[in-house]
Order: C-alpha cells, then sequence, then structure tokens
C-alpha cells in the first residue's frame, strides 16, 4: 500500500496499542484511536472514546481510513466480558464496519497456539475471529503473537509482581518453552505488513528468535537480584488461579504457558527482514 491516510486502532488503552500508536505516531502516521476511557494522545491522533461500540457515530468517525489495527481482546473471563462476545463479537463488529468503509487492511492480533483443533476456550474464540477476518473479503494480516515483552507487559508485571514479594514460582517443572518477541520488533513488522503487499492475506507467528522454558526465562529474568527461584505443584498453582478472581495470572494464562507453544520465527525473518532482538535483549530493555 502507498503511505496510509489514516489508521484505526481499536482497545487504544492496552498495552501492544499504546506501544504501535507511539512509533506510529512518531512516523508521523494520522491515527484515530478508540478505547472505553480516556488516555493520553500522541501526536497526529484523534481519540474516540465510546462506553459501547454498536454506537451508530462510529460507522461516520472512521470513513475514510485506510487500515483498521483491532487490538481489542481479552485472555480472561468473567460474567460482564467472556471470550465469545469480546474476542469473537467484537472482531464481527470491526470487520463489519471495515467492509462498509472500504478499509483497505485490516490487521489483527490473534493468539500463538490458534488452530481448528484446539481445546482450549480463548484459542477457539481466537480462531473464530481469524475465520470471520479470512471470509470477510477483506485484505488482511493476522499475527499469532507468544509473549509480547516491553515495558509494562502483563508477562514481565506477573514476574515483577512476585519479585516483589520476595520469590518467583515456577508452576510444575518450568520446563515448557515460550518464544518471546520485544515490542519494538512488533511495531516495526506492524508497520511493514501495512506498507508491503507480501504481508496481505497471510497469517504469521509473531514469535522471537529464540525458544526458551520458563524456568530458564525467569532464572534470566532474576539474575540480578536475590530474589528465590522456587517449583510449586500444578495442583497448588491452578487452584489458586481458580479461587482468586483477581489473580492477574488466571488460569487460562496458566494453560497457555503450560501449553508450550512455539512458532515459525524464520517465516517471520525472510518476509520482514528485521533483525530481532535476542531473549538477553529484550530481558535488558524490559
Ligand atoms: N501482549 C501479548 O503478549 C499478547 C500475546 C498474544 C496475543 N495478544 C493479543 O493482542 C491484543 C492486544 O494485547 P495487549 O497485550 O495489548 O492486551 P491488553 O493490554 O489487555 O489490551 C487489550 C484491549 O482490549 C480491550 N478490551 C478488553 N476487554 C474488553 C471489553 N470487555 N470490551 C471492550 N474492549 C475490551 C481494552 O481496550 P480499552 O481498555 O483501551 O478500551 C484493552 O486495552 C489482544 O487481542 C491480545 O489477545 C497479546
Amino acid at each position: 500500500m502507498n503511505e496510509p491516510k489514516k489508521i484505526v486502532i481499536t482497545g487504544a488503552s492496552g498495552f501492544v496499542a499504546k506501544n504501535i500508536r507511539k512509533f506510529l505516531s512518531l512516523n508521523h502516521y494520522k491515527l484515530i484511536s478508540i478505547a472505553r476511557n480516556n488516555f493520553k494522545k500522541y501526536k497526529n491522533e484523534e481519540k474516540i472514546i465510546l462506553e459501547k461500540y454498536d454506537d451508530p457515530s462510529l460507522l461516520n468517525k472512521i470513513k475514510n481510513v485506510d487500515v483498521l489495527i483491532h487490538l481489542v481482546g481479552t485472555g480472561k473471563q468473567s460474567v460482564d466480558s467472556d471470550f465469545e462476545s469480546i474476542n469473537v463479537g467484537l472482531t464481527k463488529h470491526f470487520v463489519n464496519l471495515s467492509k462498509k468503509t472500504k478499509i483497505k487492511k485490516f490487521i489483527y492480533f490473534s493468539g500463538l497456539g490458534v488452530s481448528s483443533t484446539t481445546p482450549l476456550g480463548y484459542f477457539i474464540s481466537k480462531y473464530k475471529a481469524e475465520i470471520l477476518i479470512q471470509n470477510s473479503g477483506l485484505n488482511y494480516t493476522i499475527f499469532r503473537p507468544s509473549y509480547i515483552i516491553g515495558k509494562d507487559d502483563l508477562f514481565t508485571k506477573y514476574l515483577k509482581k512476585q519479585i516483589q514479594n520476595s520469590s518467583i514460582e515456577i508452576p510444575g517443572s518450568g520446563k515448557f518453552l515460550i518464544q518471546p518477541i520485544h515490542i519494538n520488533d512488533v511495531e516495526q513488522i506492524v508497520l511493514e505488513s501495512i506498507l508491503e503487499k507480501k504481508f496481505d492475506n497471510q497469517i504469521f507467528d509473531l514469535v522471537g528468535p529464540e525458544k526458551i522454558s520458563f524456568k530458564d526465562y525467569v532464572r534470566l529474568f532474576s539474575k540480578n537480584s536475590d530474589v528465590l527461584v522456587k517449583k510449586i505443584n500444578l495442583e497448588d498453582a491452578f487452584h489458586r488461579a481458580i479461587h482468586t478472581s483477581s489473580s492477574e495470572f488466571g488460569v487460562d494464562d496458566l494453560n497457555l504457558l503450560l501449553g508450550g507453544f512455539t512458532g515459525n520465527h524464520e517465516k517471520l525473518k525472510e518476509i520482514s527482514g528485521i533483525k530481532f532482538q535476542s531473549i538477553l535483549g529484550l530481558l535488558k530493555a524490559c
């Protein structure tokens, strides 16, 4: 695509959205950012604050836009906010709006491990969202991210919070793999996917260059602190996650972590041509 006129970003106050908005703003792109609550605005950015996304005024506000980056999503369920209504329902809503406004590119963040055979509710909702996008006739790029690491990401916050309590717990053996990617690399790839045709109508695993076991990652993370790293049995980990609804790391987070999902970095490396941050590099940065 030639330089896009305007880019819409949904879920604007989330971790990924905040970083992508800042990056695109610094690169002089015009943005329309949508969230439920007020947030700090960047240069070249219009804000839309909506309590409910079915507000009929929205269609008019996002006409004349070329790209929509859909970052609304939840990894946690409650009575008021479940996977089907948020991950599937709101994707359907923005796909429909994008069709009406004839958007030239729809970018979606799914999840690493999503497949047609997944038994996990979170992945099922992301899979259904992917199918809606693929069947929409819109030009799309779907990313399936691993843990995205940067300042204030959820995964790092979870580990830092434990450090404050002077120990990090490793559920089970800790041997399950993760393949984290740095937010700066994600920002760069999202921009490339807007500008370059070779990303059109494709799905990419959004994963870093290295796979590492959770226990080794935690050891590196806590290397310069005198924090205790201790294994806890899975029964205790799940019991706590199930019975503490306020827990930052819930049952679905544990399922994903223990699933040990890794992806195809080579495809991303080949198409993007960027030099990715190593695990040591991203740990330093966060
Ligand atoms: N970060 C990662 O490591 C990672 C990994 C895999 C997949 N992803 C996916 O990437 C996307 C962005 O992730 P993120 O880390 O930036 O997540 P995040 O910080 O939790 O942000 C997600 C945004 O979704 C919106 N949202 C959540 N629940 C909602 C509800 N009930 N109604 C309306 N909007 C709701 C919120 O938007 P507002 O509060 O701004 O309105 C929130 O800021 C998500 O779809 C996530 O599943 C992220």
